[in-house]
């Protein structure tokens, strides 16, 4: 069976910035800035792209490209190309893992989204014009309450069915037809809707005259002005650098899947440094202009850190409803939003299924369309205590184990299997095979040796400082739900250590090693 390949580089560097550009750059990064004091969140943030994000991407296009002209487009078969030995292909079982299940979540939130454009349009998110009324909306719509906007869990259902079979049905028809051409259409649109909000934000003045002080510089103010003194807390620097992956993509698993289907001699050193500004475009510039500066300028510098620190989905979901409520058009403002949100979170989630496809298709032999059976049935199932279980502690275990920690695993692996085992200097090579850049030559120092010593330094803090939180206590009150959720992820990565396994039989990981 012939490997599929993108059809367009337009195509790809949209997929990937597609892939990248996701409810991260919306919902996830206002908090973080929020959350980490403004300003002071972005020097470690910058710096955190510069020796983290960016050196990765490269490794990742790199990896990808190579390994997918032997055959391999996901974890196992890709680490195993560069180093020849079975822990490589376990290390590998993580870059499955990992989009496993944030899918399994991620798909459940995109659907709050396409759900909330909807009530934007239809106005039923109107009628819930104060803070108490709208976080009363979004609980009852999680579940979490009863109230006269919903009694229960059908309405959130129903559009996590939609959004569902929305994403299955894209992978479905596969990568030039499906991932291509939804990625070509939706990031036009999505930058456009994007661009329109932040104009409209920026051009709010200062709304209320008895606050003179809570206007759109001081917005822009509270994200930009630095405060070196922050710089010394430990936090900020471990947020700034999970923002960085999360946001980006590397360490997921994601691009070295996509950059398989690239053919030997297309560029990947011009086109992933594309990919991660576009991301970043719409991340520091687009996104930074919209959640922060609106809350700002309506609920003043002590309002806007208590909405962060009260909840991931507060400032998206509940202050953002409420600052549309107060300007002219608020339907049209809140369904743009949302739906912008939508189409993020599509081309984002439809990425996490292409790891588990690539696998599938790659070292079993599966047709697509068995693929995309198996992967549809078992992330089915994977989402039932995310939506259900929501209030149990579920989603941060699962977001701290996989949507965090190993993600900078995974990507530790990486850049030692990089740059360590495979060589720098061969890397560096490989690198710029038909590029249409030079990567300046300190970036070998960069990848070599600062960009592993800076995700050992985070694992180490997170193991000493953070881990013991996520592991499960008997005096928890959720202590069963916890168990069943990691029981859940050991029994994740024990099927995959199974399916590798099959794989290798076959001698899937036989084919060309590359030297
Ligand atoms: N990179 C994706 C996002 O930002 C996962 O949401």
């Amino acid at each position: 069976m012939a490997r599929e390949r993108w059809a367009s580089r337009t195509g790809i560097i949209l997929a990937v910035a597609g892939s990248a550009v996701g409810l991260g750059n919306f919902l996830r990064f206002p908090v973080q800035a929020a959350q980490n004091g403004g300003g002071a969140f972005m020097i470690p943030y910058i710096i955190a792209l510069l020796l983290l994000g960016i050196p990765l991407c490269w490794v990742e296009w790199t990896m990808g490209r190579a390994a997918g002209g032997r055959g391999h487009g996901s974890g196992p078969g890709i680490l195993n190309m560069f180093w020849d030995h079975k822990i490589s292909r376990y290390m590998g079982a993580l870059g499955i893992f990992i989009p496993f299940m944030i899918y399994i979540y991620y798909v459940y939130i995109e659907s709050w989204c396409l759900a909330f454009a909807w009530f934007s349009l239809t106005g039923s998110l109107d009628e819930s014009a104060t803070a108490g009324e709208a976080g009363a909306f979004l609980s009852a719509y999680q579940g979490l309450a009863e109230n006269q906007w919903f009694t229960g869990l059908s309405v959130a259902y129903i559009f996590f069915l939609i959004t569902f079979v929305v994403n299955f049905a894209v992978i479905y028809r596969g990568l030039s037809r499906g991932i291509e051409i939804i990625s070509k259409i939706a990031m036009p649109i999505l930058a456009i809707l994007g661009v329109v909000i932040m104009v409209r934000v920026l051009t709010l003045g200062t709304p209320d005259p008895a606050n003179p002080d809570w206007n759109i510089n001081g917005g822009m103010g509270f994200m930009w002005n630095p405060d070196f003194s922050a710089l010394t807390s430990a936090k900020v620097w471990l947020a700034a650098a999970g923002q960085i992956f999360f946001t980006t993509s590397v360490g997921l698993g994601l691009i070295i899947t996509y950059s398989s289907y690239l053919k030997k001699d297309d560029d990947v050193a011009l086109s992933g440094l594309t990919s991660v500004s576009i991301n970043e475009f719409m991340e520091v510039i687009i996104g930074a202009s919209i959640a922060i500066p609106a809350a700002f300028i309506f609920f003043g510098p002590v309002g806007i850190t208590d909405i962060a620190n009260g909840g991931s989905f507060n400032l998206g979901f509940v202050t953002m409803p409420m600052v549309f409520n107060k300007m002219p058009l608020s339907q049209i403002l809140a369904f743009m939003w949302f739906f912008l949100l939508f189409l993020a979170g599509v081309t984002s989630s439809i990425s996490m299924l292409q790891p588990g496809i690539a696998f599938m298709e790659d070292e079993l032999q599966y047709s697509r369309k068995k693929s995309v059976a198996i992967l549809g049935g078992l992330t089915f199932i994977g989402s039932q205590p995310a939506i259900f279980f929501i209030d149990k502690g579920v989603l941060d275990l699962m977001d701290f184990w996989a949507g965090t920690f190993a993600i900078v695993l995974f990507a530790t692996c990486e850049v030692i299997i990089f740059a360590w085992v495979f060589g720098i200097e061969k890397g560096f090579t490989a690198m710029h095979e038909g590029a249409d850049i030079r990567v300046p030559s300190f970036f070998k120092f960069i990848i070599k040796y600062v960009t592993p010593t800076y995700l050992i330094t985070i694992l180490l803090v997170w193991v000493w400082q953070d881990a013991a939180n996520f592991i499960p206590k008997p005096s928890d009150e959720n202590f069963g739900y916890a168990i069943a959720t990691l029981a859940g992820m050991l029994g994740v990565i024990g099927f995959l250590i199974v399916a590798i396994e099959k794989a290798y039989k076959r001698g899937a990981f036989d084919k060309g090693k590359i030297v």
